[in-house]
């Protein structure tokens, strides 16, 4: 039932519908309105009760809507006269935008034959929705736009009229923009996109809007139309860093060129606006420029120079990031780099005060220099230890921060070291630690405490007699190890005694260089040996002295001829007068040629020569003893007055000889002289002069067998001299003998092989002139009538020199040999013992 309800309404609907068309068809002009559109076959009203025709005169009079040109878009219904859609009526095709549309029917009844004028209005239906020529439609509008701008947009078209066509527009929801809708003339609505609020590309670079129009029909339609709007840039936007303020740390030994940062800016704006370049900012100093690098399209920063903490510890760098747009616009931030400590600095030793030259005599604790220790790192890297050398006679003593002073720390000596150059070794405590020396030179000045010392403590001097006076003797030198005056030596010569005289009227020495200069020639046979004690002198305050003394050994030189003492006529020319008698057998000794040489050794050595004779064959000379003999015994014929020439020479270089001439008168009945030892001593008969012949003989062997007794035991102690010796004294022991002897004198020919020692006793200082007879052990005949033996005489003291002469300890006598025993005329000896040494 409920259905049926429904189809009820509907009925009644259309009921109501046509009632109104038959309303109108009442007022005299039928005319019916229907809406656009309705189906082929729809009613548009009851045409035949319009008119006023029963249901037959619809057949019977022929109803018909009069054809027209074109289309026929109604037609008469035969059955119940009612008129229908024959075709499909758009309004908007028939009438366009006008605003009503009616079409005028004519109706032809046929009996009579009317003609009747319909009205048909098309009512307009909604059936177009508004339309936007283009779907989208695109806009471009630059940032800086000021809002309130507005832009038209597109109408929307609706072939629709009346309240179905375009009513109003609406858009889609924009921040930006807001829809604006003009009235132009005609009542045309035209939107307006209009800026409400700046535009932000870098917040939304295209807006996209849809613009809708709505038309007022029922149901209603509507049209849409795209609007892009894309924002242009305009630089509006500063680049912007990432971070305002960058912290980076970086080790001040860095490599060059390493990248220590990289900063990074952003522009919100495009293209231009937006790309940046990095620079340090404009008031950046040099000194940064010149360690730092930045690289203006990456923003790295790397190292241009080195960095050093100790001089800048932190940088602060300003950088500007500018874009390309018009007007730029830049950014900024600031970095802060900060160095690390590395240690990287050697410390360093500052001489505070120069280094004092000390005086070798300070003591322990003497400041020499003041220095100070720095290091520029900081913490342990600049923690400074000082050190010195091991073995210095430094020391550092520390007095405020890494401040110290060096001092002695012990007794220095100028001789030993004369400039020290302190080397001061500082050590960081970095790791791994740096160190630097410093060496400080210090001098250490003089003072006068070494006395002058000559080379030597004695000098031997040989020097030969007859010397040219004024000539250098020789040349003494000292040396003294101080410095300056107090090394400035002069020589003198200490006063003594020589013969009676002061030494200085002998020698004399050059004070400057110490060459000793005789003023006199010497005579060996006066002076044999003297000493000068030698004086050296430094110039210090107060100033030392040292001495020496320069023995002075005269050497012999053969400057004496022999001369004849007997026969004693040699004061007359020479020449002496002998008597023989006839009947002198051979080997009748017819005198003795006696000479001395007051020159000593070999050129005292006599021997006798004949040199010339009347007759050769009846005499001859002894050549060591000068005893003049007869070969044979004189015959009657010998000429009785014989004259001889008897040469005597000694054995020096050059020989120096004499001669003495004996005239010899043979004589008949002359009795025998009683000089001739060798009859006397084999006749036993012949007792005159026998006793003095023993005498003599026994005298000079005792003398003999004490001189051998001497030198046995000479040569027993110097063979045991190392051992305490029983009769040996040492040269120390000798000392305490106060000797008469004291100038006995020991000639050693040192080069090659000891040949002979030359044994001289004797007090030589009083001795005023020496006479001397030597003879030779080696003589056929020895006449020991000259000697008087010396009970006094101390042959330690010859022992203990001999000892001490020898010219080192292997020297040993093997074998020795008296060659010959000189006896001074004042009880003095001279022995010449030759001796066969080991070397
Ligand atoms: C010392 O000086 C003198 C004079 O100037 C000179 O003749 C002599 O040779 C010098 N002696 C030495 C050892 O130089
Ligand atoms: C010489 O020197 C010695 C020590 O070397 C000393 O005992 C002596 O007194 C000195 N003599 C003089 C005269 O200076």
């Amino acid at each position: 039932s409920r259905r049926m309800g429904y189809r009820d309404w509907r009925w009644r609907a259309l009921w109501c519908h046509h009632f109104f068309l038959l309303w109108s068809a009442i007022n005299g002009l039928t005319r019916y309105s229907i809406p656009e559109e309705l189906k082929r076959g729809s009613v548009v009203g009851n045409l035949a009760r319009d008119l006023g025709l029963g249901l037959s005169d619809i057949f019977d009079r022929k109803l018909r809507v009069a054809s027209e040109a074109g289309k026929q878009y109604f037609s008469v219904d035969a059955g119940k006269g009612e008129l229908v859609v024959n075709d499909r009526i758009d309004r908007e095709a028939l009438c366009g935008q006008s605003a009503s549309c009616v079409l005028t029917l004519q109706v032809v009844t046929e009996n009579p034959l009317q003609l009747h004028r319909i009205e048909v209005e098309i009512r307009d239906i909604n059936d177009n929705s508004p339309i936007f020529s283009t779907e989208e439609r695109s806009l471009k509008i630059a940032e800086s736009t000021a809002p309130g701008i507005s832009f038209p947009l597109e109408t929307a078209q609706d072939q629709d009229v009346g309240s179905n066509s375009v009513k109003s527009y609406t858009l889609s929801k924009d921040e930006c923009f807001v829809l604006r809708i003009k009235e132009v003339s005609g009542n045309r609505k035209v939107p307006e996109l209009v800026l409400e609020k700046a535009l932000d590309r870098e917040k939304q670079s295209v807006h996209q809007l849809l613009l809708t129009a709505i038309d007022g029909g029922n149901p209603v339609k509507s049209g849409i139309t795209k609007i892009i709007v894309t924002v242009l840039d305009n630089n509006d936007n500063v680049p912007v860093f990432k971070r305002p303020l960058y912290n980076v740390s970086v080790a001040e030994n860095s490599a060059a060129r390493s990248v220590i940062l990289r900063v990074e800016a952003t522009d919100a704006d495009e293209g231009v606006n937006g790309e940046i370049q990095y620079a340090f900012s404009e008031h950046t100093p040099q000194s940064l420029l010149s360690i730092f690098h930045l690289h203006s399209d990456t923003g790295e920063i790397s190292l241009a120079g080195p960095l050093d903490y100790e001089s800048t510890p932190m940088h602060e760098i300003d950088i500007t990031a500018k874009d390309k747009g018009v007007p730029e616009m830049e950014g900024h931030c600031r970095v802060h780099v900060t160095v690390i400590d590395i240690n990287d600095n050697a410390p360093e030793i500052v001489l505070t005060s120069n280094p004092n030259p000390v005086r070798e005599d300070a003591p322990r604790g003497t400041v020499v220099a003041l220095i100070s220790a720095r290091d520029h790192d900081s913490g342990n890297n600049g923690k400074v230890t000082l050190r010195l050398p091991k073995n210095s006679p430094f020391a550092l003593k520390s007095s405020f921060s890494n401040n110290y002073a060096v001092v002695t720390s012990d007794a220095l000596d100028r001789e030993h070291i004369s400039e020290y150059n302190i080397e001061i070794t500082a050590t960081d405590s970095g790791s791994p630690p740096l160190s630097s020396k410093k060496v400080i030179p210090v001098s250490i000045t003089d003072v006068n405490d070494n006395p002058p010392a000559f080379t030597q403590p004695s000098y031997n001097v040989y020097l030969k007699e007859n010397g040219v006076p004024g000539s250098i003797l020789y040349s003494v030198s000292a040396t003294d190890r101080d410095f300056g005056e107090n090394a400035k030596i002069s020589y003198s010569i200490l006063d003594s005694k020589v013969q009676d005289l002061s030494v200085s009227s002998y020698v004399y020495i050059n004070s400057d260089n110490g060459s000793i200069y005789s003023m006199h020639s010497f005579d060996y046979e006066k002076l044999k040996v003297f000493q000068i004690h030698v004086q050296a002198k430094d110039q210090g305050s107060p100033s030392l002295s040292g001495n020496a003394t320069v023995h002075v050994f005269i050497l012999d030189q053969n400057d004496n001829a022999p001369a004849v003492i007997y026969p004693s006529s040699a004061a007359l020319g020479s020449f002496s007068q002998q008597r023989m008698p006839r009947s002198a057998k051979a080997a009748h000794l017819l005198t003795k040629v006696t000479a001395v040489d007051a020159d000593s050794g070999h050129n005292a050595w006599i021997s006798y020569r004949l040199a010339e004779a009347t007759d050769a064959s009846l005499f001859t000379v002894n050549l060591y003893t000068g005893e003049v003999r007869t070969k044979r015994a004189v015959s009657e014929q010998d000429d009785s007055s014989q004259r001889l020439l008897i040469e005597i020479k000694d054995d020096g270089e050059p020989v120096r000889s004499a001669t003495v001439t004996v005239s010899v008168l043979l004589e008949d009945g002359l009795h025998e002289p009683i000089l001739d030892l060798r009859q006397k001593s084999a006749e036993p008969s012949q007792k005159g002069g026998r006793v003095t012949l023993y005498l003599i003989v026994s005298l000079a062997s005792v003398s003999v067998l004490s001189l051998l007794t001497f030198l046995i035991l000479a040569v027993k102690c110097i063979r045991n001299s190392r051992s305490s010796g029983s009769c040996c004294m040492r040269r120390s022991d000798c000392d305490e003998y106060k000797n008469p002897n004291r100038n006995l004198q020991i000639q050693l020919n040192t080069d090659g092989p000891i040949k002979y020692v030359e044994v001289l006793g004797g007090d030589m200082l009083s001795q005023s002139q020496s006479f001397r007879s030597c003879m030779s052990p080696m003589s056929e005949y020895s006449d020991f009538t000259l000697i008087k033996p010396s009970s006094t005489t101390d042959f330690k003291e010859v022992i203990s020199v001999l000892d001490a002469s020898l010219p080192d300890s292997t020297w040993t006598f093997e074998s020795q040999q008296l060659l010959e025993i000189c006896l001074l005329d004042d009880g003095f000896y001279q022995l010449l013992i030759e001796i066969k040494s080991n070397k």
